[in-house]
């Protein structure tokens, strides 16, 4: 397989979106007839209004939720996926360590093997000072941490985020996006990751797509012309201001 920035990767999924359909209480169609690929490796963006069905979407491919209509369809079939939310959601009784360990835990993983693994993920992050804390010593940002190892301690080929960062002040939040980007190039999984932020999506993602507020139409889906290495250096680019411009501008039509 081969992802988007050219290089060989067996770490993702590719998953395909046929005619896909979604309807709450029988009559409201959030989403319908939504076709979609997605290659493996690939780290894509997905951007629209709140209410637009990002969400619903997002859990779909989780299979969280089946479609009522159409399929997605995943290659591998079988695979591990893990999911990031706005807010961190660690358990306040158990340090940061057993907050990272825990997806380990409910597999029946050893403790020593679990633990391990739990501690290369938090070094990743970042956060190997603080394994002993509990949840309620942490800024919102090292929380946000914690819910990232803890998302990647299966070692996940599908990395679906779902406004992680939106709680986040920008200093911050720059620095996490920059931390996710170098692991997604580490590790070559398949990322979704759902924004409201314009800025956000251009600068971390390689292509992004702009839902619009009916039915999920695909307003615009753009292979962002950047370099690979995102650094805060990209950040005043004008290479970045013109994806921005454009993604904005897919935003505001109607
Ligand atoms: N379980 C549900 N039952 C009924 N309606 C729902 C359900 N979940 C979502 N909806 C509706 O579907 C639409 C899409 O919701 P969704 O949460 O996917 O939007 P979103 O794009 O993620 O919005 P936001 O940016 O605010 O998070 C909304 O109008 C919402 O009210
Ligand atoms: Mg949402």
């Amino acid at each position: 397989m081969i992802n988007t920035s050219g290089t060989k990767t067996t770490r993702g999924v590719a998953l395909r979106l046929e005619r896909v359909r979604r309807v709450f209480d029988n009559k409201f169609v959030v989403i319908e007839g939504m076709d979609l690929r997605i290659d493996a490796g690939e780290f894509l963006a997905v951007l629209g209004p709140s209410g637009c069905g990002k969400s619903t979407l997002l859990r779909m491919i989780a299979r969280l939720a089946a479609p009522d209509d159409g399929r997605i369809i995943a290659e591998p079939e079988q695979f591990q996926t893990a999911f990031v939310f706005q807010d961190a959601h660690l358990l306040p009784w158990r340090t940061v360590l057993n907050n990272a360990a825990l997806p380990l835990e409910l597999m029946g993983i050893g403790r020593e093997d679990r633990n391990a693994k739990a501690r290369t993920a938090l070094a990743q992050v970042g956060l190997a000072e603080a394994e002993d804390r509990y949840p309620a010593q942490l800024s919102g940002g090292m929380r946000m941490r914690v819910s990232l190892a803890r998302a990647l301690v299966t070692d996940p080929r599908l990395l679906l985020m779902d406004e992680p960062f939106a709680a986040l002040d920008e200093i911050t939040r720059f620095n996490l996006e920059v931390q996710l980007r170098e692991l997604w190039q580490r590790r070559g999984m398949t990322v979704i990751f759902v924004t409201h932020s314009i800025s956000e999506a251009a600068f971390l993602a390689n292509r992004a797509v702009v839902l619009a507020r009916r039915k999920g139409r695909i307003k615009l889906d753009r292979r962002l012309d950047l370099p690979p290495e995102r650094t805060n250096d990209l950040r005043s680019d004008p290479r970045l201001g013109y994806e921005m411009k454009l993604l904005m501008g897919a935003m505001e039509e109607e």
